[in-house]
């Protein structure tokens, strides 16, 4: 793991820019896997800001996303599709046939969810996979567990989640209760990983996840075992690591 320690949101997502670009430069047609949140906001602003100033080329990326609700039709504001359509996609030329967000329309979760994979297979596996993290250490939607989430599955959202999730939808009714996620065998899978962190509030979880157990009491430990993973990080995010 590498951790590279920046000051500030707009520099963790300069740098991430920075290896997204640098991927894309390497592999024009690489798979990329993308992830929503407010952490890659400021890294997709800054892929369109190169991608208009002609420095970038989406026209033959592929890409996989991360999540999505399950219920939630694409065209939902809160939908993950429309979250990256609107941050990213459609702001530069990458062909909507080469994305790929799970169908959060698509009721039989184990149809769906082996589609998904299948997708990914198909195209040759992810190169480069974008993550940001949760303040208990979740990726995708893998929360803390007592094993570790294997491949594409569908999650049964907690309590909590939904709760924090209610302010933006008419009624708590209308908040989506389950998701489709990438599991974690899915994510080690990728050939790169790139986390993203910024924040005091996600200090704890980066420091157990880079120094702490392994353990799918903290998803994102599993990190340590992968052999090329890159992290990103602001000072807030850092102030917990053991100096
Ligand atoms: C998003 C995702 C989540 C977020 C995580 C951090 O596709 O899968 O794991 O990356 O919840 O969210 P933010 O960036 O909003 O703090």
């Amino acid at each position: 793991m590498r951790v590279y320690q920046v000051k500030s949101y707009d520099d963790m997502s300069r740098k991430a820019a920075n290896v997204i670009s640098a991927q894309i430069i390497m592999k024009p047609d690489c798979v990329l896997g993308l992830a929503t949140g407010s952490s890659p906001i400021g890294t997709y602003k800054q892929l369109i800001d190169w991608y208009n100033k002609g420095d970038l080329d989406f026209s033959q990326v592929k890409s996989v996303n991360l999540d999505e609700y399950k219920g939630l039709p694409r065209d939902n504001e809160q939908s993950y599709y429309y979250f990256m359509y609107n941050n990213l996609f459609k702001h530069v030329n990458i062909q909507l046939d080469n994305t790929n967000v799970p169908n959060g329309m698509e009721p039989d979760s184990e149809k769906e969810c082996l589609r998904y994979e299948e997708v990914i297979a198909k195209l040759g596996g992810v190169d480069l996979q974008l993550l940001g993290l949760g303040r208990n250490g979740h990726i995708g939607f893998n929360e803390p567990d007592e094993t570790f989430g294997t491949i594409t599955h569908c999650v049964n959202l907690t309590e909590s989640t939904i709760d924090a999730n209610k302010r933006f939808f008419a009624s708590i009714d209308d908040v989506p209760k389950q998701a489709y996620t990438m599991g974690i065998k899915t994510i080690m899978k990728a050939k790169k990983i790139l986390l993203i962190v910024s924040g005091e509030d996600k200090a704890d979880a980066l420091a157990q996840a880079v120094h702490g157990p392994v353990t799918p009491k903290l998803p994102a430990s599993i990190l340590q075992l992968h052999n090329d993973v890159v992290i990103v990080a602001d000072e807030a995010a850092c102030s917990k690591m053991p100096k």
